[in-house]
């Protein structure tokens, strides 16, 4: 047995999110600013020799289960492959995934899956190319389409969708469903966080899971809310009449504002500098690429990564006054 990742109010961390790049081929308002984040210099980015060590590490000596890789958009590191390839060779059981937009995904998809890439989740909050130009400030919805078809036929299964929501494309959320129904995908709605580089977030303007609800169920009935996993940040709703892989259909809301899964939270991040994040919300990190390259061993980074989730703070805490949100917008820790 491994001495896990707990923190000081109770949790363990068993679920890592490596951020691998800044960079993206979209401009999601929520998201990232018009031009795209400050670039990271090359050095000061985690190399894939230097990613796969911290997942061993991870998993070995911290009982990591799953790992993630995230960006900005993974997609655009041009050794993606080797990342992937280099961290499931020393990931023993652990899953490992990816949330991507899609973009390029049609041409890369089989050798990542060939590296040990076993899971993907998709981002598309609409179905409507103008929306989708709007939102994400690129005209490029044929090519997520794409990229989605490719990872069916790769064989990944589920296939999951995240959607943010927003107030423009809440008009297209039952065709997103639809849509997802009728191509065998997990479709997962999202509330928006205060995460967006532009800090044009407001709570009263914030499309919410009530609200969503009200909007679906003028087409759909939806019933029997639960959450398979405590730690799993949606809460799933059967579709009445509709069916995905033989079982029934499922639409998942991730609340993370309205109601907060902080107190089940089993996530760690890395960030594409190889610093530790404990939360989303929490700007204090650990630098981990310093002792990456100082010639640390595995169980001096180990401590300090112990040490830097024991600090995790409570949650998001959003609902308090004196809320101040992160410096780091969502595309600079990794979603
Ligand atoms: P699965 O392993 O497939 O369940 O993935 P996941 O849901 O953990 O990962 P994904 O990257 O698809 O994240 C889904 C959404 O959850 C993201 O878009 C974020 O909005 C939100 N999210 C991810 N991580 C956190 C987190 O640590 N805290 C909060 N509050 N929200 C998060
Ligand atoms: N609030 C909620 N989710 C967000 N994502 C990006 N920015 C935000 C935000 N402000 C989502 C992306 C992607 C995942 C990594 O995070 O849509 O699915
Ligand atoms: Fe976990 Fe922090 Fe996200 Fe809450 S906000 S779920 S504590 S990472």
């Amino acid at each position: 047995d491994v001495a896990g990742l707990i923190d000081s109010h109770g949790r363990t961390a068993r679920d890592l999110r490596i951020s691998v790049t800044e960079k993206c081929s979209l401009r999601c308002t929520y998201c990232m600013p018009e031009a795209g984040l400050p670039a990271i210099a090359r050095n000061d980015l985690l190399t894939p020799t230097e990613i796969a060590r911290l997942v061993g590490i991870a998993v070995r000596d911290l009982g990591v289960h799953d790992v993630r890789f995230t960006g900005g958009e993974p997609l655009m590191r041009a050794d993606l492959v080797e990342i992937i390839g280099l961290s499931s060779a020393v990931a023993g059981g652990a899953s490992i995934s990816m949330t991507t937009n899609g973009i390029g995904l049609d041409k890369r998809v089989d050798e990542l899956v060939g590296a040990g890439l076993t899971r993907l989740n998709i981002s598309l909050d609409t179905v409507d190319r103008d929306h989708f130009a709007r939102l994400t400030r690129r005209d490029r919805l044929p090519s997520v389409f794409a990229g989605i078809d490719a990872a069916k036929r790769a064989g990944i299964a589920p296939l999951k969708i995240n959607a943010v929501l927003m107030r423009d494309t809440l008009g297209g959320a039952a065709d997103l469903l639809e849509w997802a129904l009728a191509n065998g995908a997990r479709l997962r709605f999202i509330e928006q966080m205060p995460l967006d580089a532009d800090e044009a977030w407001a709570r009263d303007n914030m499309v919410d899971a009530a609200e969503l609800l009200d909007v679906l169920s003028a087409k759909f009935t939806l019933t029997q809310p639960h959450r398979d996993d405590p730690s799993d940040p949606a809460e799933e709703w059967l579709v009445e009449g509709h069916t995905y892989n033989g079982g029934p259909a499922t639409v998942g809301i991730i609340a993370s504002v309205t109601r907060s899964f902080c107190a089940a939270c089993d996530r760690t991040r890395v960030t594409a500098e190889g610093t530790v994040r404990s939360c989303l919300f929490g700007d204090d990190e650990t630098d981990l690429r310093a002792l990456l390259r100082n010639g640390s061993t595995d169980a001096t980074i180990a401590e300090w990564w112990r040490a830097a989730m024991w600090g995790k703070q409570e949650g998001h805490g959003m609902e308090r006054s004196d809320f101040q949100r992160p410096v780091r917008s969502m595309g600079a820790i990794g979603g």
